[in-house]
């Protein structure tokens, strides 16, 4: 067996700790698996003395993340912390460019900075993987890099924020209204630290755009995604929806056509008999229609720590298998703006 793969990990949150616990639990099926040993060597986080349920004594520590750029041992950069810009951008910038193959779970990073990351990921010839930013669980971006390669994609459209589905599908189940549901989903712990990101479609908005980029070889435009959230859904909404034989999910569509991208997100009346209308609470359900292919549909776990660790461990896998592809499948040069 080859020399052991050495990672750090930047952030020991909810993804954090899944990612530990897998790597750790998992260690010698996955090194069957690549032919190397992945071998966590340093960690971050705020609060050095945080309880996390998991032994941590055995990697390094260190207050600041981006010391992990500068590392010589360090192969692949973990970042599991979040943000758009702030710690996260920077590790991302400095870890690429000083040669580490760098995966992340961060959305709103990749939504942001996407095509700019990639460019310098190629530039020094390591990897940028982010699986766990769209679908959580749902392995929907090497699905459509990787196995849909030979299609010309028309149309990717899913529910991308479990969250909102799950608020829609109890307002329906329970027959409570818009506010009282939001108040239990926010005792449950289901929200965002800012409610805004689920509730008005922003987060949705950085997995479309994402999505857009993978299907369609643009570059990431987070700006140009229409977006409207849920809170004016009420219950009356949903009652007339199923008396007409639909239902009322919050998806994201992105299509390419003559006229251009166009990605939006917004509630939409969905015919019941569609598979994606019976896609309740916190899954998620992507939908990609490609030539010749014609339609898929993908369905799964959309958070949490299993399912986004999940994913963020495939990236690495990836890596430690030595595929070293441009991270939206086709090089930055080829992309097109959106
Ligand atoms: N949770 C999900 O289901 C899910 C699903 C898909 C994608 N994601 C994405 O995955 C990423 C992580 O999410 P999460 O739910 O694991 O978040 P989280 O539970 O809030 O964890 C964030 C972690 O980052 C650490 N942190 C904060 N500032 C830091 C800094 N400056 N340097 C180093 N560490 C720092 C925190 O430290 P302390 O623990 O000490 O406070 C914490 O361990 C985000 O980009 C999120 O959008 C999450």
């Amino acid at each position: 067996m080859t020399q052991p793969l050495k990672i750090a990990i930047a952030g020991l949150g909810t993804v954090g700790v899944g990612v530990v616990k897998i790597l750790e639990n998992h260690k010698q099926m996955i090194a069957d698996r690549t032919g190397r040993t992945i071998e966590i060597v340093a960690v971050s986080a705020s609060n050095r003395g945080r309880d996390r349920g998991i032994d941590i004594s055995g990697y390094d520590w260190s207050d600041n993340a981006l010391d992990f750029a500068g590392r010589d041992d360090v192969e692949i950069v973990v970042e599991l912390i979040g943000g758009s810009d702030g710690v996260a951008a920077a590790l991302a910038q400095q870890s690429l460019s000083n040669g580490k193959s760098f995966v992340t779970a961060n959305k709103a990073l990749i939504a942001h900075h996407g095509t700019a990351l990639a460019a310098c990921a190629e530039e020094n010839d390591v990897a940028l993987r982010f699986e766990a930013s769209v679908a959580g669980g749902i392995p929907i971006i090497k699905s459509i890099g990787e196995g849909l390669a030979a299609n010309r994609i028309n149309k990717v459209y899913g529910i991308l924020n479990g969250t909102t589905n799950y608020m829609l599908t109890q307002m329906e189940a329970t027959g409570k209204d818009y506010g009282e549901i939001l108040e239990e989903t926010k005792l449950l712990g289901y929200l965002e630290a800012d409610p805004a990101l689920d509730l008005d479609g922003i987060d949705a908005a950085h997995k479309l755009a994402i999505l857009s980029s993978v299907a369609f070889g643009v570059k990431t435009s987070f700006d140009n995604v229409y977006m409207e959230g849920i809170r004016r859904i009420k219950l009356v909404d949903i009652e007339y929806a199923r008396e007409l034989g639909y239902r009322i999910k919050l998806l994201g569509i992105s299509s390419l056509s003559k006229a251009g991208l166009e990605q939006r997100v917004h509630p939409c009346l969905v015919p019941k008999s569609a598979p994606i209308a019976i896609v309740d609470n916190g899954f998620n359900a992507v939908v990609v229609d490609g030539d010749p292919l014609e339609r898929t549909f993908y369905e799964g776990r959309g958070a949490g720590e299993g399912p986004t660790a999940s994913a963020v461990v495939a990236d690495i896998i990836d890596i430690a298998r030595g595929h070293r592809g441009p991270a939206f499948f086709v090089p930055v040069a080829a992309m097109t703006d959106a």
